[in-house]
């Protein structure tokens, strides 16, 4: 398997996750770097909340942007107007461009998605130059996540299935600490720098966190989608419970922990 992201619907995966990876994205390029006149490739673009951040981080030559999904392809393309970017669909694990095409080769929130994380990373480090930037982001699961952790501990105490999906989700590619710094040192990058940024998730009331995933985005979303309408109701009303903890509904925040890794290609 190449990807285990579950596509579901553009607009609804920017309601669940684009409008905070547009928040990440810049922060990610403070600790990737960026120089004008590169050319970038952007792994996983999805709907372009790196490939925009970039045009806006530096007057770059040319953007080079792959999903592994048709649905994402399409939504970045039509949000894109700079002739400087180029989306394609292709497979991280099998990057279409020659040995050493670019300056830097980014990802952002993409290699927990990919089962063989290791051999994207190969990749990148393949089709970036003699002394460019690997940079990859991942959030942290297990740690890092209280909003959904609420929501994934809360499935996992009403039914096995929530469990398992819990035991998954926690431990997706490359969200241990060190291990994508190990990762990176095994693929033979150099210099390799391992961080944490943060991020805040701030929703305006239940339904602004709840909805996306009701709707069928993201790991939550597959799993909430699948099940039946008593079993739904039951644990619509106990997240709810969750995200209210005892006060009137309204707005909440998370902070949100995510992975960020660098290395320099030898
Ligand atoms: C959580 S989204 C992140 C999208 C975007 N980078 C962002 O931060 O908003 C994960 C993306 O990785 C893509 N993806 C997962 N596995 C992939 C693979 N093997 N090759 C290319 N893209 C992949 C998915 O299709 C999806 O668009």
């Amino acid at each position: 398997m190449t990807s285990t992201f579950n596509v579901h619907d553009a607009g609804g995966y920017e309601q669940l996750m684009g409008r905070w990876s547009r928040k990440l994205a810049p922060r990610f390029l403070d600790f990737a770097g960026l120089g004008p006149g590169e050319t970038v490739l952007d792994v996983g673009c999805g709907n372009g909340s790196l490939t925009l951040a970039l045009l806006e981080g530096a007057d770059l030559a040319a953007i080079e942007a792959i999903d592994y999904s048709p649905v994402f392809v399409e939504a970045a393309r039509r949000r894109n107007s700079d002739p400087r970017v180029s989306v394609r669909q292709a497979d991280a694990c099998a990057l279409p461009f020659e040995d050493g095409r670019f300056d830097r080769a980014l990802a952002l929130l993409v290699l927990h998605f990919v089962p063989e994380a290791e051999k994207a990373i190969a990749e990148m480090r393949r089709v970036v130059r003699p002394g460019g930037v690997v940079a990859a982001v991942v959030w942290d699961h297990l740690g890092g996540m209280p909003g959904m952790r609420m929501t994934i501990d809360t499935l996992a105490a009403l039914s096995e299935a929530g469990r398992q999906l819990r035991n998954r989700y926690c431990f997706q590619p490359m969200m241990q600490p060190g291990e994508m710094r190990q990762a990176f040192i095994a693929q033979g990058l150099r210099e390799v720098a391992e961080t944490q940024l943060i991020v805040r998730m701030d929703y305006a009331e239940f339904d602004d966190f709840w909805g996306p995933i009701a709707a069928g985005e993201g790991p939550l979303g597959k799993f909430v989608g699948g099940l039946p309408p008593e079993e739904l109701s039951r644990a619509t009303a106990a997240v709810r419970d969750a995200y209210c903890s005892g006060r009137p509904d309204g707005p909440r925040s998370f902070a949100n922990i995510a992975w960020a890794c660098r290395g320099i290609a030898p």
